[in-house]
């Protein structure tokens, strides 16, 4: 592997190695400290000394953004989907996707200062809080998931905002024929009026215009409660979007994991289906007891990716990638029989007890395979 393409896999944002994960944490931690040096340089009282400390580490912030972004530009032609294109092209393309114009937009305190040679004002520098805040979000697991939860729900979401609006220039318009004469500074026009209605509709009410006339607030009580059915509605659309979306990418992530566990290769589509949702991933670090003998057999674990050992007295006997263990106290409803210990990093796939139970009535198929597995390892302990 060329250098190029292993700085690229440190840097890769889908990349899920151990370095990876480091370089990534490593990132966000410098984006906190800088967002944190940037907003102390704006504190008044702060001491000389302080806020060169402040600018010192801004300054340092910015440096080491902009080296990464030249090394984000230099490994660009290894990025999959740019694998088609010239190198110069490949860089350029990423120069300007939505993650290359952040990156560079949270470099220019380094470029203004480089170019400028004079330091940044606390007022100037204050921008990049911002510019580094919207850095942070393309870190955030969970914005690329917000964005797809609205796009998914966008006409619900249309339709719920369409409401809104004629709840809103409905009370403005209300609000306005009936207390217009009577407060014409708040509500002498609809525009004004308006303000009111937004205040009252989202429940904020500043309390700044209120309405005096017995059927101005008869229209208040109303606007508040369409306010508050407005808003229920909303988010309910998001809550359910958000959980939907969410058991969407477990269902594909687990999918992904099953097709690597040859075990599973031999069952149709169905089954498969019927299995994915049943199961859940975890990783452990080498060195970790999944299983203790004696102990009470809750689950069983599919290896997705490395070793374990399972410890039969005086022998030991490994397990990797496509086996299976913790079916025999499953099985046999007792103890688990032997200590199953991790010897390198691993991810396992885990199937419930109840989970368990209800495959074999629905996969007896699967079932009886494991059992027959179960067997041989029993008669191997004995
Ligand atoms: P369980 O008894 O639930 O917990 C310990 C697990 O170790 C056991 O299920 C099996 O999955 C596994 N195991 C026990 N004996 C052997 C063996 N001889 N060979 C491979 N795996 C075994």
């Amino acid at each position: 592997m060329t250098l190029r393409a292993r700085i690229h896999g440190l840097l890769d944002e889908d990349s899920h190695g151990h370095a990876a994960r480091r370089v990534r944490a490593l990132e966000v931690l410098l984006i906190l400290v800088g967002i944190t040096s940037v907003s102390a340089g704006t504190v008044d009282g702060l001491a000389p000394a302080a806020r060169a400390i402040a600018a010192a580490v801004t300054g340092a912030v910015a440096v080491l953004f902009l080296v990464g972004y030249l090394a984000r530009l230099w490994v660009a032609p290894e990025v999959l989907r740019f694998h088609a294109v010239t190198e110069a092209r490949s860089r350029l393309r990423w120069m300007v996707s939505p993650g290359g114009i952040i990156d560079l937009l949270a470099v220019i305190p380094a470029l203004a200062t480089a170019s400028g040679g004079a330091r940044l004002g606390a007022e100037s520098a204050s921008v990049f809080v911002l510019l580094w805040v919207l850095k942070l979000a393309t870190h955030a697991p969970g914005v690329g998931l917000i964005g797809r939860v609205f796009h998914n729900e966008r006409s619900a979401l249309a339709a719920a905002a369409a409401l809104f609006l004629v709840v809103l220039f409905s009370a403005a318009t209300v609000a306005y024929w009936f207390e217009g004469a009577r407060q014409p500074e708040q509500f002498g026009s609809i525009p004004a009026a308006l303000w009111w209605a937004m205040v009252t509709l989202t429940t904020t009410g500043y309390g700044d215009a209120v309405p005096l006339t017995a059927t101005g607030r008869i229209v208040g009580g109303l606007v508040m409660l369409c306010g508050i059915s407005v808003l229920a509605l909303l988010a309910g659309i998001l809550a359910t979007g958000f959980a939907e979306e969410v058991r969407r990418r477990e269902f594909v992530r687990i999918w992904e994991l099953v097709a690597r566990v040859p075990f599973f290769s031999e069952l149709g589509a169905i089954a498969i289906a019927d299995i994915v949702a049943r199961l859940r991933s975890r990783s452990y670090p080498a060195g970790t007891i999944v299983i203790r003998k004696g102990a009470a057999g809750d689950s069983m674990f599919f290896i997705v990716t490395g070793e374990v050992e399972v410890r039969l007295g005086s022998r030991t006997k490994a397990l990797r990638d496509g086996d299976f263990f913790g079916e025999m106290a499953l099985l046999e409803r007792k103890p688990r029989s032997a200590d199953v210990v991790t010897r390198t990093h691993c991810t396992v796939l885990v199937l419930d007890v109840a989970h368990f139970y209800q495959l074999a009535g629905q996969q007896p198929a699967l079932i009886a395979a494991i059992e027959t597995e179960a067997k041989r390892r029993r008669a191997d302990a004995s």
